[in-house]
């Protein structure tokens, strides 16, 4: 990609996404999250780039394309997995179900690598061969693909801590999880990690390893949730020079979005000094790598947006239209609660679905499919006057609106 059509962005980054109207700010290394009282969290990737536990500096887009590439995972994976999302009202933002984060980050490899503490070769070379509770052979190698899929669980770190190391034994001792959780959710990392190195190797990409976060939804059901499949929580390797390089004693080639690391680390010592600035060109090249990641990656063009427009004032408007939509999260309908009034825009076109999902919020995205696969769901056009009856009795499998007359004939609304 020609940097030089990138190179008005340098001046148009998005910082930060602080916004003191919205409730519930939390700011991660790379995201702004809100909290809104209904139970749904905005979560917006920022264009920072964090490493050694600290920003180092924005990279132009950065936080489109990570946006983009999880929306594509979510979208490619959410016939197999359920996922947090609800909407994407930008292009840097989604709105996710605030979950109850699991306190294990599960993180699956496929490959004898990394450079970190937690990751495998680094021990593995050192000697260990206990590592999260698997017993590793001899003679394994960097970057060579190891006898299976492996599951190495960390503690989630809440509020900047660092990541520690658990094994399975561990997550139960510890009451992290029971043995029925952590059933689920190994189950449901090995086939999301196995669709998405399926997908990558048709694009002639490695999906080397990569991070996952799950957490319980509204009803006490476990979900993905985070951001999936990104270069920031995976690595990917390029396949067609993997074998040639390997024999050629390199390291596999890949987005190789890391310069400005190592960059950092020849000219001070990151988590000590001040970190000097990053020159524009290495900005500008990264945010070029991370765009032909997503090019690559989902085999889409990336759209470009108006460099005319600050991207935190876009995005401020679309999170403040978007909340204006909200129906508030009617209470949890017991049997016999009868029908809800809802008040809609009049002229626009909704749907309303007989399943469970939609009383949390009464229109339903068909996400749930995979669990509730027998309800119906209607698409209508708001009333004249902008209301409407939903129900979640059986009545309302013939139609839409309730008129409450059923309540005498069927008391399991
Ligand atoms: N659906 C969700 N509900 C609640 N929290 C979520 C959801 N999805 C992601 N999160 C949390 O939102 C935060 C996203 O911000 P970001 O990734 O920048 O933070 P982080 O620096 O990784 O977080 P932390 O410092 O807490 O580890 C993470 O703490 C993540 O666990
Ligand atoms: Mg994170």
């Amino acid at each position: 990609m020609d940097t030089r059509i990138l190179e008005p962005y340098l001046d148009n980054v998005l910082e930060e996404a602080a916004f003191s109207d919205l409730p519930g700010h939390y700011r991660g290394k790379v995201r702004d999250n809100y909290d809104l009282p209904g139970g749904q969290r905005i979560i917006i990737t920022s264009d920072r780039i964090s490493a050694f536990d600290r920003n180092l500096t924005t990279i132009p887009l950065k936080g489109q394309v990570l946006t983009q590439i999880a929306r594509f995972w979510f979208d490619t994976t959410a016939d197999i997995v359920p996922n947090h999302v609800l909407a994407y009202p930008d292009p840097n933002v989604v709105i996710g179900e605030k979950l109850k984060i699991l306190p294990v980050e599960v993180v699956v490899r496929d490959y004898m690598a990394g450079t970190t503490g937690t990751s495998i070769w680094p021990m593995y070379k050192s000697g260990k061969r206990d590592m999260y509770g698997i017993t590793f052979p001899e003679g394994l190698q960097e970057n060579l693909k190891l006898p299976q899929t492996i599951i190495t669980p960390t503690t989630k770190a809440f509020d900047a801590g660092h990541d520690e190391p658990l094994s399975t034994k561990d997550i139960i001792e510890k009451g992290l999880l029971t043995q029925n959780q952590w059933q689920t959710v190994t189950d449901m990392a090995l086939a999301l990690f196995e669709r998405g190195r399926e997908i990558a190797s048709e694009r002639g990409l490695i999906l080397v390893d990569t991070k996952y976060e799950f957490g319980f939804d509204h009803r006490g059901r476990i979900v993905l949730g985070d951001e999936i499949h990104t270069p920031d929580s995976s690595r990917y390797w390029f396949a067609e020079t993997y074998q040639a390089r390997l024999e050629a004693g390199q390291k596999p080639e890949s987005f190789d979005k890391d310069f400005i690391r190592s960059w950092v680390i020849q000219r001070c010592d990151p988590y000590k000094d001040d970190i000097p600035e990053i020159p524009r060109d290495m900005r500008l090249k990264t945010a070029a790598v991370y765009i032909e990641a997503f090019e690559r990656i989902t085999g889409q063009k990336f759209a470009l947006p108006d460099v005319k427009q600050p991207p935190k004032m876009r995005i401020h408007k679309a999170i403040k239209d978007y909340s204006s939509t909200i129906v508030p999260r009617p209470p949890p309908k017991k049997a016999g609660d009868g029908p809800m009034e809802v008040m809609l825009e009049k002229g626009k076109m909704y749907s309303f679905c007989t399943c469970g999902y939609s009383r949390k919020q009464p229109f339903c995205d068909g996400a749930h499919k995979e669990f509730a696969p027998d309800y119906k769901s209607y698409k209508f056009e708001a009333k004249e006057d902008g209301s409407a009856w939903l129900c979640c009795c059986k009545n309302t499998k013939d139609q839409p609106f309730c008129d409450g007359a059923h309540n005498t004939l069927n008391e399991k609304s």
